[in-house]
């Protein structure tokens, strides 16, 4: 049975379906601290910070697997830094602990490109840096990136993880990032409404689509043990663009469509982070490849997105 925690987010609600796509309905088990309304599928209530009943969650279900998503994105982060800091670092603390308790097979542990900070070199950031994160959300990932390579060199844990850059759906709704500008903006434009965009227009920052990081998701956990020779995580990439570069191809499809710029907080967070990834790593060890660049995924998403 494989576990997602976190399976009401953004990207779980989308991962969950693929998985059981994947290994059947029956063979996957959602999890979040809330339930989202008339969900009918194998769901159990888990909080990541409660171990016992993690504990007994792994138990009772045969869990041998776990897709490990639940956290509090960058902006949200930032009103509750120790909250956010106990839900991400140490929820997934106890998940690497009780996954060599239960002796399960795999771990999936997403990271984010806010693991960088003002001290990375910005145009095609490397794999290895030194990580200077500026936001809280960033020090619990690249603390947290640093726990699986422990826990997989110190107890032969088959943890795996993947740097997601922002992620662009338009299945679910994006839950408190520094990104979700860019799923937003769909919304506006649909409506025939003027958008109000929180960063700068010239901010770029690395995007991917929902397709291409389900299926970078699924393959990295597929791939044979021996070829994952990152076990802190590793660097992905797809396509970059800052909110003007978005706006002028919705712009091609919608020609009236307006957008203005009114930087907030989230703005000096975007600035912190890289602007484009070098994930040669990826591409080489498990044969990561991106399918949607801006063009094509600015089309899927007008056609997709339900208003
Ligand atoms: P989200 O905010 O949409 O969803 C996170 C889920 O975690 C929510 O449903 C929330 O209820 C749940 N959660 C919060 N606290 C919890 C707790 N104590 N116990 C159990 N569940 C709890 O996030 P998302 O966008 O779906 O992201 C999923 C994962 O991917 C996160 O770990 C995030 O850091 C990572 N990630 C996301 C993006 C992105 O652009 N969406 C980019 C990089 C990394
Ligand atoms: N999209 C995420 C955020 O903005 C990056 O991890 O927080």
């Amino acid at each position: 049975m494989i576990l997602v925690t976190g399976a009401n987010g953004q990207i779980g609600q989308v991962l969950t379906k693929r998985l059981r796509q994947l290994h059947g309905a029956d063979n996957v088990l959602a999890s979040d601290i809330t339930k989202l309304d008339n969900y009918t599928e194998k769901f159990e209530f888990l909080d990541i910070l409660n171990k016992h009943r993690l504990n007994e969650v792994i138990g009772d279900h045969k869990i041998t697997q776990v897709y490990h998503l639940a956290a509090i994105l960058s902006a949200s982060g930032e009103w509750n830094p120790k909250k956010t800091w106990n839900v991400n670092l140490n929820g997934l603390l106890t998940m690497l602990t009780l996954a060599v308790d239960h002796k399960l097979e795999k771990v999936f542990f997403p990271s984010t490109i806010a693991v960088f900070g003002n001290t990375t070199p910005r145009i095609n950031t490397p794999q290895h840096v030194p990580l200077l994160p500026e936001t809280v959300y960033g020090m619990s990932k690249a603390t947290g990136e640093n726990w699986c390579n422990y826990f997989n060199k110190r107890y032969d844990l088959d943890v795996r993880s993947l740097r997601y850059p922002g992620i662009i759906g338009y299945q679910s709704l994006p839950g408190g990032g520094t990104t979700d500008y860019a799923v937003e903006i769909f919304y506006a434009a649909l409506r025939g409404e003027e958008y109000t965009c929180f960063l700068n227009e010239d901010t770029r920052l690395p995007m991917m689509y929902m397709a291409d990081a389900l299926r970078g998701t699924t393959d990295l956990m597929e791939a044979p043990k021996e070829s994952i020779q990152i076990r802190s995580s590793y660097n992905l990439a797809a396509m970059s663009f800052s909110p003007i570069e978005i706006t002028r191809e919705i712009q091609k499809h919608i020609p009236d469509f307006k957008v203005k710029f009114e930087p907030d907080f989230r703005q000096e967070i975007a600035s912190s982070w890289t602007e484009s990834i070098d994930d040669s790593f990826a591409r080489s060890h498990w044969g990561w490849n991106h399918e949607y660049d801006l063009e094509k995924m600015v089309k899927d998403m007008l056609e997709n997105v339900t208003i």
